[in-house]
């Protein structure tokens, strides 16, 4: 079933331009999006008072990833809830919200009681998943299929772009009745026919990934810094690196900088920094002028032809990628990450698929 890759995690981050494809088949129609599971729900959806995202790990960030573009496309507030701290909580949750619930297994322990909890406080409750016929898909009042298919790996991969595509699609819907956002909403839609071939270029990087991980073998502990549409992507990509690499690694908020985790930097900490064309990159090149000038050892992740815009004196490594729309560019962002852990855990000789106390699916709390 491994084909002529090695892992299932190595198959599945390869797939990716297929495994979008599939997402988003039969649902971009006629340049607007038709998605048969929240149809008969849009108009309650628009009417909320605010949407909340529930789920766990790499689920909840692709959520997080989906909160920006939501925002903007729908005009409602967006809130985030990891599953277990909402039910630690009792966080509110009212009969004027959608909470948004986000599982690839659709079978997660945690995510399932908070979707209990959420249903006894009347909230409408949409599904994103991967799996027809879970828990979640049943259990919920409507939903997103995100067609992925199977994924084996322990590590998510292709699930991951797959549920920021769904929930992309998923934005542009609802807010499909505003007038004034139709040709933010056409870029959009025109960028989601284009991301497929972008992830097959952005895989090309494979080898570049490799030599990457060659470099960070003995590290002890690697740090992402990211922001806006990239904040996810330094979460996701350090969770990666943490889950099957087991190395330590943070993905960081780069506007929290300077209110603690400067004091870690030295020349020796390995600190990957996202710096690709959006609202936040001059925000983001003052980041990178700060971490050098106290001897950072960097590794920009840029836009295409950006090198020198980002690492003007060439003391940086830098990784270029394909642009997308900027609230799509998480969905490329990720990949390189994804594959520098995959071949990290390799070169470190850790078992890939199966990492070391962990399960697939999370049934337990
Ligand atoms: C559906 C069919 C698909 C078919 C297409 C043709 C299924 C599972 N999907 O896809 O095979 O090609 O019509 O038009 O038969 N749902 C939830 N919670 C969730 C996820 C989904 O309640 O977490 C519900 C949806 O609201 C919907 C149903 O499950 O009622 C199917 O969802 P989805 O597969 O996303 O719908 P379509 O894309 O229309
Ligand atoms: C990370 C990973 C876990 C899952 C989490 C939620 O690669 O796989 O963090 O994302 O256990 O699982 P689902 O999405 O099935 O609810």
């Amino acid at each position: 079933k491994k084909g002529s890759y090695d892992h299932f995690m190595q198959k599945e981050i390869h797939e990716q331009p297929h495994s979008l494809t599939t997402t988003m088949r039969g649902r971009l129609k006629d340049g607007g999006v038709l998605l048969g599971g929240l149809k008969e729900h849009l108009k309650t959806i628009r009417r909320c008072r605010r949407v909340v995202f529930i789920g766990c790990g790499t689920s909840y960030n692709a959520a997080l990833a989906a909160r920006p573009f939501v925002e903007e496309l729908t005009g409602i507030p967006v809130t985030m809830e990891v599953a277990s701290d909402l039910l630690d909580r009792q966080g509110p949750i009212y009969r004027e919200d959608t909470a948004v619930f986000v599982s690839q297994s659709g079978e997660t322990a945690d995510t399932l009681l908070a979707l209990d909890y959420a249903l006894e406080n009347g909230a409408l409750c949409v599904g994103i998943t991967n799996t027809v016929g879970s828990t979640l898909s049943r259990k919920t009042h409507c939903g997103v299929h995100i067609n992925a298919g199977c994924e084996i790996g322990v590590a998510s991969t292709k699930a991951y772009t797959s549920q920021i595509v769904a929930m992309a699609m998923m934005a542009l819907a609802i807010g499909s009745d505003q007038i004034s956002s139709q040709g933010r909403r056409n870029a959009i839609i025109s960028g989601l026919t284009r991301l497929p071939s972008c992830v097959s270029e952005v895989l090309k990087l494979d080898a570049e990934m490799k030599e990457l991980a060659s470099s960070l073998i003995d590290s002890e502990s690697l740090l992402v810094f990211g922001r806006g549409y990239n904040y996810a992507t330094a979460l996701e990509g350090a969770l990666k690196v943490k889950e099957v690499a087991l190395m330590h690694s943070e993905g960081m908020l780069a506007g929290e900088m300077k209110h603690g985790p400067l004091a870690l930097v030295d020349e020796n900490l390995p600190i990957i920094v996202i710096a690709t064309r959006d609202a936040c990159f001059s925000k983001q090149q003052s980041v990178i002028q700060q971490l050098l000038s106290r001897k950072g050892r960097l590794i920009v992740m840029c836009s295409k032809g950006d090198a020198s815009a980002v690492c003007p004196n060439g003391s940086c490594r830098v990784i270029e990628v394909p642009g997308v729309a900027d609230c799509l560019q998480p969905v490329i962002n990720i990949i390189p990450l994804q594959l520098l852990a995959y071949h990290l855990t390799v070169l470190r000789g850790f078992d890939v698929d199966q990492p070391r106390n962990l399960a697939k699916s999370v049934t337990t709390q």
